[in-house]
């Protein structure tokens, strides 16, 4: 049975829902789920914008047969091969066999490697600025390169003024029935997941999802209809505004985030005890256990915290294994433009201060503070100025700033 939604008169949602994922790209936990989304315009041709997942290939193909009714599928325009978009690909082709393919060149070769299918005589190769008229609308394609793929386009329909936008403005989160992001209150209930959406699937790529938003802020926006998550018409600049902070990787807010690993207790003691001491100075604090915190959920709430403590034990001779996943990852995602600190514990031989110093250290922009706090096996009362001394220093940078 098909579940489509009416986004206007003439385009409508055929996605699917997947709520059974454990992990989103085999890494990522989507404990809200996903959705893959696909849109259908019926103009005097008609035409699908991307594919889904396989895990939501059968109610897609419903969706589509429902909209089309008796109308045939004129074109597919293929805006991301990755496979959670293009994967009902060949599905949709081999029911469609007059369907032609709207894809740029650097998509033709990955439908090559993804399928054993032969295109060459369905196909449709647009570039930078192309447009394809479909009676009353007319689609311009823009090149969205690691946006986050190389073959990444967005597409804006001229006549309406809808941005299908890819993986841009996506989040993760199944939609539980609304599909406009006006319909729910996504800054309390959906923010977080399209923040952690965002930085790791893209944060990586700042200066290209700059390139992308001087593209289509140069167009007029009414609609934009990404392929994940809700479709937005109204406060569309501050959800821009939002990227724009995290594409150059500013702070959204000024605060510390605390991320700590302790194996019994005494380094998460250490951390506590400073985020209190910054709270009582009036100083925003978010504390992770980075064992217990999913390392994406910790990446995310880099791109939103000004200030960062990385607090972690010594073990095997290194830094924690799930801080030195964290650090690495960070590093991965290009985080930069903080002011970072760092607490070490050691019985003896501790070296996780010096190893965190120098993952962080080469990152671009970072502001990091000299004195490291260092706990032999817990923090003691005789060390209480060493945390009073790193929330000074904290302090003075926050006011600087
Ligand atoms: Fe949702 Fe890059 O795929």
């Amino acid at each position: 049975m098909y579940c489509t939604k009416k986004i206007t008169e003439d385009l409508f949602w055929v996605g699917g829902n997947d709520r059974r994922l454990a992990m989103f790209e085999g890494v990522y936990s989507v404990p809200d789920g996903v959705s893959y989304n696909s849109y259908v315009l019926l103009d005097k041709a008609t035409v699908l914008f991307d594919t889904v997942d396989k895990a939501v290939c059968k109610v897609f193909l419903e969706n589509i047969a429902h909209v089309l009714g008796d109308r045939k599928l004129d074109y597919l325009v293929v805006q991301h091969m990755e496979p959670d978009h293009s994967e009902s690909l060949a599905a949709v082709l081999a029911l469609h066999p007059e369907t032609i393919v709207v894809c740029n060149a650097k998509s033709i070769a990955l439908i090559q490697q993804f399928f054993d299918i032969d295109i060459a005589g369905r196909s449709l190769i647009v570039e930078e600025g192309s447009t394809l008229n479909t009676g009353k609308h007319e689609l311009m394609f823009l090149s969205a390169p690691m946006v986050h793929w190389p073959e990444v386009m967005t597409t804006y329909d001229k006549t309406d003024k809808i941005l299908f936008s890819a993986d841009a403005f996506g989040s993760f989160g199944a939609l539980n029935g609304a599909i406009f992001a006006d319909e729910v209150d996504f800054d309390r209930d959906y923010m977080d997941e399209a923040r952690r959406y965002y930085a790791n699937i893209t944060g990586k790529y700042g200066p290209q999802v700059q390139t992308m938003l001087k593209k289509v802020l140069f167009v007029e926006l009414a609609m934009i209809c990404p392929l994940h998550g809700f479709v937005w018409r109204g406060n569309i600049a501050g959800f821009i505004e939002k990227y724009q902070k995290w594409s150059t990787y500013t702070p959204e807010e000024t605060g510390v985030m605390i991320a700590y690993a302790s194996v019994y207790g005494n380094t998460a003691n250490a951390a506590e005890i400073l985020a209190c001491r910054l709270r009582d100075k009036g100083v925003k604090t978010a504390v992770y256990d980075v064992s217990v915190t999913p390392v994406s959920a910790v990446v995310a709430a880099a791109f939103r915290w000004s200030h960062f403590v990385f607090a972690s034990t010594t073990y095997n001779a290194g830094i924690f294994v799930c801080m030195e996943e964290l650090l690495r990852d960070l590093a991965a995602h290009n985080i930069q433009n903080r002011t970072v600190a760092f607490i070490e514990n050691g019985s003896w031989a501790a070296t996780s201060g010096e190893l965190m110093r120098k993952i962080i250290a080469p990152l671009k922009n970072m502001t990091l503070i000299d004195a490291t706090v260092r706990l032999k096996s817990a923090l003691k009362d005789s060390q209480s100025q060493e945390i009073d001394l790193l929330v000074s220093e904290i302090l003075a940078r926050i006011d600087r700033a």
